[in-house]
């Protein structure tokens, strides 16, 4: 079942790429990245033993995938792939998968990483490593709208940055997020030291930039 979020993720992957996908889950993804001759070959990985039987179930007859059982990025080595995709998981997680492997992160060429909330962790990682945001998309899924960013590999290729006309999305997504702020703002307002707290100041600013987006 390819939905608008995979498609999106798809979009942006190089054609041609040997594609790492973390956390294949169901393997829609992969399935559909070898289906749509978009990538060469899919290494298609699972921690849990749950999905990963799904995923050897769904992609058994699809060749150009194999699946590997493990943690992240800990069953790839350095130079296998050209593009890593994660999708579908927290930030922090997403952050903590990049971390835990720097070689084979440092020897791709494209990220494609779709938090599920905590974007700007991973922004946050990737400017302080050698990436570059080259590109973002929105996707809507039954009402909810997911961001999707592409960095490239500064110290291996020339990155271009990709200017995409403005979504159609991007007013609905601030004003999704502006009310999640404004809800948390208020749950946080109710302890005096949350209040105090530097992460209400930073989510208080964010809240006052959306406000003046027309
Ligand atoms: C919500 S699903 C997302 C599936 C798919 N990537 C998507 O976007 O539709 C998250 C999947 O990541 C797997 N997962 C969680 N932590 C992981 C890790 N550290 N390494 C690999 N897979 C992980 C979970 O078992 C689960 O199947």
């Amino acid at each position: 079942m390819i939905d608008s979020r995979i498609k999106a993720v798809l979009n942006l992957v190089r054609s041609g790429s040997r594609v790492a996908d973390i956390g294949a889950d169901h393997g829609y993804l992969s399935i559909e990245l070898i289906r749509s001759g978009r990538a060469s070959k899919v290494i298609a990985t699972e921690k849990n033993g749950g999905p990963f039987e799904a995923l050897s179930k769904n992609i058994s007859g699809v060749e150009g995938i194999e699946a590997r059982l493990g943690d992240g990025l800990q069953v790839l080595s350095a130079g296998e792939v050209d593009t890593i995709c994660i999708a579908g998981m927290g930030g922090a997680l997403i952050k903590k998968i990049l971390e835990d492997a720097p070689e084979v992160v440092q020897s791709a060429r494209q990220l494609i990483l779709q938090p599920m909330n905590g974007a700007d962790k991973v922004r946050e990682w990737l400017n302080q490593n050698s990436w570059i945001i080259v590109d973002e998309d929105l996707a809507e899924s039954a009402g909810i709208i997911y961001e999707i960013i592409c960095a490239g590999n500064v110290t291996l290729s020339q990155t271009k940055i990709f200017k995409r006309e403005s979504s159609p999305l991007r007013e609905k997504f601030s004003a999704q997020r502006l009310e999640k702020l404004q809800h948390v703002l208020s749950e946080m307002s109710k302890s005096d030291t949350a209040r105090a707290s530097e992460k209400f100041s930073v989510l208080q600013a964010e809240v006052d930039a959306l406000k003046k987006i027309p």
